[in-house]
């Protein structure tokens, strides 16, 4: 069901009452609080069990309103905020007073995006303020792309689902620092390194998949229960074979046209040629095979250009070394 105008004024008033409001993007789920009242956006990081430290991304409805927000607005950031808003970019600029210190994890500075979706637009017009969202899961899990879930993660911690059918990017947006000279990409995301530098007329740094750390960003993120393992496409089918025989529940990632190969003992994913197709299913993807009882999941990295830069980000994240379980 997708949500209608009663839902949005009634989305708009738990916000105001202090409550959390799961809302969809064009990205994935948020998980949403008024960003000015601190002891909403505290519920935020109890729900989700995040440290505190971690920093939320404000959400506001049109660009014009970026002023309101932040200290100042340096000339990138005016360009791609102009280009890219509604849409999956995040700009990361100096804190403005009305930002309280408990959404940014204590930084002076704030990250902001419009989101590119009906549901979340009404929603930030009606409530009229900021609503600060991190993706509406548990810390360090996959994150949501239908209302559906997010129920089955949430439940009754959230107060009210607005539920605004599938998520069409699949993935986060892209993180992108102007608070420098140059600006930078934090996390690739759904606006493409490619798309940026046309805009911008130069090349665009991204951090190496070991180097640079962003607060709230840790090695084991974006992850499914099952263990993920990446290896070259070519020994897809072997590792996932050797495990099995050690008694894995397996499930592989495999381009569509070695899909229909595959041992039935396998739970297989047929991973889409389109990026566009495989950011939007990715998630879905790994929740799938962790429903499937998978406790290992064999896959392999696409090319890094356009969105197989973020689809590579998020799956060496899933892989990534865990600190429990
Ligand atoms: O697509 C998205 O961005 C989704 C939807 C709901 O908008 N939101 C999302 O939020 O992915 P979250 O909290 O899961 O990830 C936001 C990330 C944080 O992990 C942190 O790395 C970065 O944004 N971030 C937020 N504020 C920052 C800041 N001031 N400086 C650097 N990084 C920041
Ligand atoms: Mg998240």
């Amino acid at each position: 069901m997708t949500a209608i105008t009663g839902d949005i004024e009634r989305a708009a008033g738990v916000l105001r009452a202090g409550g959390l409001v799961a809302l969809p993007t064009e990205t994935v789920y948020g998980l949403g609080a008024n960003a000015e009242d601190p002891a909403a956006v505290a519920r935020i990081f109890q729900v989700k069990g995040r440290p505190p430290s971690h920093p939320l991304i404000v959400h506001i409805a049109t660009a014009d309103l970026l002023d309101d927000w932040v200290e100042e607005v340096p000339r990138a950031a005016r360009l791609l905020a102009g280009h890219f808003w509604p849409g999956p970019l995040t700009l990361v600029l100096r804190r403005g007073r009305r930002v309280p210190l408990e959404a940014t994890g204590g930084l002076e500075t704030v990250a902001v995006r419009v989101p590119d979706h009906p549901v979340a637009l009404a929603l930030l017009s009606a409530f009229g303020g900021g609503v600060t969202a991190p993706s509406a899961n548990r810390f360090g899990s996959v994150s949501p792309t239908t209302a559906d879930h997010v129920r089955a993660e949430l439940g009754d911690a959230v107060d009210f689902v607005l539920d605004g059918g599938s998520c069409q990017v699949g993935v986060e947006s892209t993180i992108v620092d102007v608070t420098g000279g140059t600006p930078c990409i934090l996390r690739p995301g759904g606006v493409t390194r490619e798309d940026l530098e046309a805009v911008l007329g130069h090349p665009v740094a991204v951090p190496s998949a070991s180097g640079v750390r962003v607060p709230g960003q840790h090695p084991s993120h974006y992850a499914p229960r099952a263990r993920v393992v990446l290896v070259e496409p070519e020994k897809v089918l072997a590792e996932a074979e050797a495990a099995q025989e050690a008694g894995r529940q397996v499930g592989v990632f495999l381009p569509l046209h070695l899909a229909a190969t595959a041992v039935k003992t396998h739970a297989v994913v047929a991973v889409p040629a389109s990026l566009d197709a495989y950011a939007r299913g990715l998630y879905g993807f790994l929740r799938g095979l962790d429903e499937q009882g998978c406790d290992l999941v064999v896959a392999s990295l696409p090319v890094e250009e356009g969105l197989g830069l973020a689809i590579a980000n998020r799956l060496r994240r899933a892989a990534g070394p865990r600190t429990s379980v």
